[in-house]
């Protein structure tokens, strides 16, 4: 049977359901960062913590200030997920992000030049790897949003090498790094480079060719 995709609300997925998908980033990125310990890749992927993980993403603000900077605010979270049979083999999360002041993010919420479409988060199982299922999951996201709304997506060069490539294929430009202690507070932080497409269509007809 072949893979189906579907687009659902965080808030309608089940914390069971949660796990499973937490289950997925997990392993995937267990597979993918061999050169790291699991203590890490449980870090990253809020391994111990399930209900942490699950209200991040049902409620990405609730990670205001500590995850993500305190000016930030996202709406409108929704993921993609890829399905054979009875079993999720891959997801895709984005929300919409502005930020500023309080006032600021108000107004840019009424437009789409400075309201993001913040691509956050995919994993695959690895044995359903390089068939595509990343980038048709990406394109359904992208045309969930506004096609003049820029698009964004943040990327660990130094751990992740590959995924530059087809996200300037795609129309991402670098815009600005810094360093992230994305594997714990004791860590050392590692590069994470802020990738621009300046919009969802322009991307989604580059995806398509
Ligand atoms: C990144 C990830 C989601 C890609 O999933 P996927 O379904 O295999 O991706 P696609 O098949 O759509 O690949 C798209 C392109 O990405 C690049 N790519 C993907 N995996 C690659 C790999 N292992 N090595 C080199 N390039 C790779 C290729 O350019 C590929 O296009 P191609 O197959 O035509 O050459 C998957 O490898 C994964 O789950 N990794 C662990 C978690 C992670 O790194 N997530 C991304 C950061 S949030």
């Amino acid at each position: 049977m072949p893979i189906q995709f579907d687009l659902a609300r965080p808030g309608s997925l089940s914390p069971d359901e949660w796990r499973g998908i937490q289950t997925i980033a997990h392993d995937a990125y267990g597979e993918e960062l061999k050169h790291r310990t699991q203590g890490e890749i449980d870090y990253l992927t809020a391994w111990t913590e399930p209900e942490r993980f699950y209200e991040s993403h049902v409620h990405p603000n609730s990670e205001v200030g500590k995850r993500y900077n305190p000016d930030q605010s996202y709406t409108r979270p929704r993921m993609a997920l890829a399905i054979d049979g009875n079993d999720t083999i891959g997801f895709g999360y984005a929300a919409n992000n502005v930020s500023g002041t309080p006032l600021q993010r108000t107004i840019k919420l009424l437009g789409t030049s400075k309201r993001y479409l913040w691509l956050r988060e995919f994993a695959v199982q690895s044995d359903y790897q390089r068939r595509g299922i990343a980038t048709h999951l990406a394109r359904m996201l992208l045309m969930s949003g506004s096609i003049h709304q820029p698009a964004t997506a943040y990327i660990w060069p130094d751990e992740i090498p590959f995924l530059a490539a087809p996200l300037r294929k795609a129309g991402f430009k670098p815009t600005g790094e810094q360093k992230v202690a994305i594997y714990g507070p004791d860590s050392d932080p590692v590069r994470q480079v802020r990738m621009l497409s300046k919009s969802v269509g322009a991307t989604v007809t580059k995806l398509a060719r």
